[in-house]
């Protein structure tokens, strides 16, 4: 079992790396608790954590929306969640997102903590305090940044996840590795087959070293001013390719890792033969590395990017395998980028 804290502005946050889900109580605090989860979820787990009241929400990113929140309220009044209820997220990435939010707002903020039930939540979306849901189109448009008590990876559960979900948490486990640690990369190289069939021993260090990783840049800049907008590796295009397509987060982020590795090629910063390592894992890992999303709505969109300020957007270009570096760079470049190599896209 390995143990990473993160010592936020709102408190401390620990993350348990091949904790049972069956031990959750060990971590509750004394007195009243409520579960949120989604329906896939609870079918496959539920009886592991059926003495607890249950606030069961749909599955997907559809469901990570303002109405949702208002139904999980009402259910709070309902179950007579007040400051001294602890609240926690059972599920992926979404149910994590939608419960922190809630969980922050309702009566000003109650105690929570998550189990992170899918690859990607226990690597990515689990770890680091940021909490929302969409909003008009955009991605995470309303949240708050609040860390969880405790996020427990569980790693048996994920082995109810198909091939693709694997995959998909796969994506933000390399963008970890590209942004601050070769040696991680490297590892994920040799042991892909190994990871993606989730083998014992290989896919805890796999876990471990993602959330070192992130823990190490929320530590730095948990209010993202700086150092933690490298997180945002492939996610300045990732984003604009989820929020136009139905694929996943991990499988847009993928792309959106290539479109900015191609970028960085581009400015002279990363060598060729290090590119095209980089996109030869993905495909390994079974990640899309192409779409056909016309590079002019891609531009479209990143102008109402929330990570926008004034012309220019903080585009985050690796140096590197493990080296990435923050530019700020106007929408008009990348714009002339994308026009002239649409190919990535
Ligand atoms: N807050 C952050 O820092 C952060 C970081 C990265 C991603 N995210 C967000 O995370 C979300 C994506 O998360 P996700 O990929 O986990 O998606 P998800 O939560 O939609 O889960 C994917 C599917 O897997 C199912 N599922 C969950 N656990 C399962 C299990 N153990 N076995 C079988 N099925 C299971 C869910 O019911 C769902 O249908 C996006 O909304 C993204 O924006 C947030």
């Amino acid at each position: 079992m390995k143990k990473i804290k993160i010592k936020g502005s709102t408190g401390i946050s620990r993350i348990v790396i091949g904790e049972s889900l069956r031990n959750l109580s060990a971590y509750v605090p004394q007195g009243r608790a409520v579960v949120i989860t989604d329906t896939t979820v609870d079918g496959l787990y539920g009886a592991q954590f059926q003495e607890l009241p249950a606030i069961v929400i749909g599955t997907g990113e559809r469901v990570k929306q303002l109405v949702t929140l208002e139904k999980i309220y009402r259910a709070f009044i309902d179950h007579g969640v007040d400051r001294d209820t602890f609240v926690i997220g059972i599920g992926g990435g979404v149910v994590c997102d939608v419960t922190g939010f809630a969980a922050s707002t309702f009566m000003r903020g109650v105690p929570f903590g998550f189990v992170a039930t899918t690859l990607l939540a226990q690597v990515d979306a689990g770890v680091g305090g940021k909490n929302g849901v969409n909003f008009g189109g955009f991605k995470n448009m309303i949240g708050v940044f609040n860390q969880p008590a405790f996020v427990l990876c569980d790693p048996s559960v994920l082995r109810t996840l198909s091939r693709a979900d694997v995959a998909n948490g796969m994506a933000e486990v390399v963008k970890h590795a590209l942004i601050a640690d070769p040696e991680a990369f490297e590892f994920i190289e040799t042991h892909a087959a190994d990871i993606l069939d989730l083998k014992s021993g290989i896919i805890e260090k796999a876990i471990g070293d993602a959330v070192r990783i992130k823990a190490a840049v929320v530590r730095e800049d948990e209010l993202e001013k700086g150092e933690r907008r490298k997180l945002n590796f492939g996610h300045t295009f990732g984003h604009a390719v989820e929020a136009m397509t139905a694929l996943p987060h991990g499988e847009a982020v993928s792309i959106g890792m290539v479109a900015a590795v191609s970028v960085s090629v581009a400015r002279g910063l990363i060598k060729e033969q290090q590119a095209k390592r980089i996109i030869t894992l993905l495909e390994r890992l079974g990640l899309p590395t192409k779409m056909a999303v016309r590079p002019a709505d891609i531009v479209e969109m990143l102008r109402r990017d929330k990570k926008r300020s004034g012309r220019s957007i903080h585009f985050i270009l690796l140096n590197a395998i493990g080296e990435a570096i923050v530019e700020k760079m106007p929408l008009a470049e990348i714009e002339r980028l994308c026009l002239k190599n649409p190919d990535p896209l």
